[in-house]
């Protein structure tokens, strides 16, 4: 357990205002702030950061908790290795002793192994034996400079080169599977991940090695070979080269298809490149672009694969609020083959014109219909109008009617008239459903299904108000411990909380935010940020405490028929007797 002292300089080192606010844009609203949740997809801001309790809560996806919580679920850590970065945030060393860090060291480990492995690659692709591999990216067009800087390397064909180099490093068998640079066959013997490919390492933002790509030659299997998730990566939370990216100076990032897309481009100038790893755009992924540029220009593949993927990423990027760009190349297949054939100078040019999202859609919405004939511009003209109700600006929504308007030879005012009745329309299904969503959300909220929640819904909401009252008068704990005890809680969710809390309060421990997170999980930290969020403007008179104790006590004696079948003889006479002495 980590001390109390350093807990405590943690947190006053910590504020969690600026901690937040450089992942998540949050606006000043009164005493506290607000922002678009980063865990859940949303368009009106439902996140909460509350300076005075140090907490965030989210309305929407009852995500909560503290500075540690927040750094845990937005960098994907565990409890220890978020208190470290946040210590290294803030300049204390961290105390060494006493917590098991077994995974923490299993993920140094494995990063060791992936930089050790790199190196191999790439010592393999200069000498002599990996001619191939270098002759190949040298026909693709790659400078030696440009090799360097991305690491490149050649997987030799061997079955096990790679774990022969790894083991005379002291890496064992399991470590290097768990890496996922070896494989374990059925027969329980070991090979290597990648056997004569071109390798293009990941690279994440903090500079670790967490992966890798590896372009086939030529033989038998996928083109492109991924490594798996592990301990240190997930594919879905990672973009390939935003290492670099993310520094350069470009207000936006352009996001590609392919490793050679966006190496090519990097040779090229365009240092702001990224490209998924071998997956269609996450939700993740697309955040992650949005925190570090204010613009993403698309510039997919030019066939159908491609331009579907563009539509995918463009409503992802919408969802989010994210601004969209879209970049479409003539007469190659991808950016990468569009350099080579036509220079830099002119990829420019493409990313200067690239349209909005807008244009992008209404250019396809176009080809599915037929414009020469009367029917095929009605059916368009119905399908452009709901289009057009999405846009929120209407000097946005102007300028495109107009446009289409006069391309299509066609008056503007009916066609305005249709979209203004949409959205009007819109609008009011918008509130009736607003209303209904209210309703669900104070009988349930998105806080995951607990169903003895549900089963004693009075109980439990007098069992968080104490947890609240005691968070915010730690005084009161011996008036509230006197009276009541964590077994008389109803909800097990709830007494595990209050039972940490107490425990703390006993031995004379911190009861900090930052300090329960030691001990409660992400669902427990998101409950006690949303009671604390509830509980801002309660006043804790020692009335309303003895009431929500009363309320707890008197759910615990009332049994349900299947709790009376299941007692005892004798433990049904004491209840039968206590609810006697009650009633007088
Ligand atoms: P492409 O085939 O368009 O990639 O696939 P590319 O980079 O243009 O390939 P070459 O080297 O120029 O021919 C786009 C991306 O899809 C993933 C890879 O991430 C690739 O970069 N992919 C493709 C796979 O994961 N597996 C495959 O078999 C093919
Ligand atoms: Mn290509």
């Amino acid at each position: 357990m980590l001390s109390e002292q350093f807990i405590l300089e943690l947190k006053a080192r910590s504020d969690i205002e600026q901690i937040i606010g450089a992942y998540v844009n949050v606006k000043r609203r009164g005493r506290n702030l607000v922002g678009l949740c980063p865990f859940h997809s949303e368009k009106t801001p439902s996140f909460t950061v509350y300076p005075d309790s140090q907490s965030f809560y989210c309305f929407g996806c009852g995500a909560g908790g503290d500075v540690v919580t927040f750094v845990r679920r937005i960098e994907n850590l565990d409890y220890i290795e978020a208190v470290k970065l946040l210590a290294q945030r803030a300049g204390i060393p961290m105390p060494e002793d006493g917590y098991d860090d077994s995974f923490a060291r299993l993920k140094t480990r494995i990063l060791e192994i992936n930089r050790e492995t790199a190196r191999f690659y790439h010592a393999h692709l200069i000498s002599p034996a990996g001619k191939k591999g270098l002759d190949y990216l040298r026909e693709r067009g790659l400078s030696d400079k440009t090799i360097r800087r991305f690491g490149l390397g050649y997987a030799p064909e061997d079955w096990d080169a790679a774990i022969r180099h790894l083991r005379e490093k002291g890496f064992r068998l399991e470590e290097l599977a768990a890496a996922a640079v070896a494989v374990k066959s059925a027969r329980g013997s070991y090979y290597d991940q990648f056997r004569g490919r071109v390798i293009f390492p990941i690279i994440d933002i903090r500079g670790n090695v967490v992966a890798f790509g590896g372009r086939l030659l030529d033989g038998r299997g996928p083109k492109y070979l991924n490594s798996p998730d592990t301990p240190v990566f997930k594919k879905s939370r990672n973009l390939f080269a935003l290492n670099f990216a993310k520094s350069s100076k470009e207000p936006a990032l352009i996001l590609a298809e392919g490793y050679m897309d966006v190496v090519a481009l990097h040779q090229a100038g365009f240092v702001n490149a990224v490209a998924t790893l071998g997956t269609s755009l996450t939700t993740e992924q697309a955040r992650m672009i949005c925190q570090y540029a204010q613009e993403v220009v698309v510039a997919y593949d030019a066939d159908g694969a491609g331009q579907k993927a563009t539509n995918r990423a463009i409503n992802l990027f919408g969802e989010i609020g994210g601004r969209v760009r879209v970049l479409k190349v003539h007469d190659a297949k991808d950016p990468d083959e569009f350099i080579k054939k036509f220079g830099a100078a002119r990829f420019r040019l493409l990313l200067e014109g690239a349209g909005s999202a807008m244009d992008f859609a209404i250019g396809r919405l176009r080809q599915k219909y037929d414009l020469e004939s009367a029917d095929g511009k009605v059916a368009f003209l119905k399908e452009f109008a709901r289009f057009m109700a999405d846009i929120r600006n209407p000097i946005e929504r102007d300028v495109y009617v107009t446009r289409t308007a006069e391309e299509l030879r066609v008056s503007k005012e009916p066609l305005t008239a249709q979209i203004d009745y949409i959205i009007r329309q819109r609008a009011k299904n918008a509130e009736k459903k607003q209303a209904g969503d209210l309703t669900v959300f104070a009988s349930d909220p998105k806080r995951g299904r607990d169903p003895q929640r549900e089963a004693h819904l009075k109980e439990a909401l007098a069992e968080e108000r104490l947890i609240g009252i005691l968070l915010k008068n730690p005084d009161y704990h011996r008036f509230i411990l006197e009276r009541i005890r964590p077994e008389d809680f109803l909800t097990d969710f709830n007494r595990e909380i209050f039972q940490v809390i107490c425990q703390r309060l006993e031995q004379n421990r911190p009861i900090e935010l930052i300090a329960l997170s030691e001990q409660l999980d992400e669902r427990q930290m998101g409950k006690v940020a949303g009671i604390l969020a509830d509980a801002v403007s309660s006043k804790a008179t020692q009335k309303e405490t003895l009431d929500y104790i009363d309320a707890v006590l008197a759910g615990r004696r009332k049994k349900t028929p299947e709790e009376l079948k299941q007692m005892g003889r004798e433990e049904l006479e004491e209840y039968v007797a206590d609810l006697a002495a009650k009633k007088k």
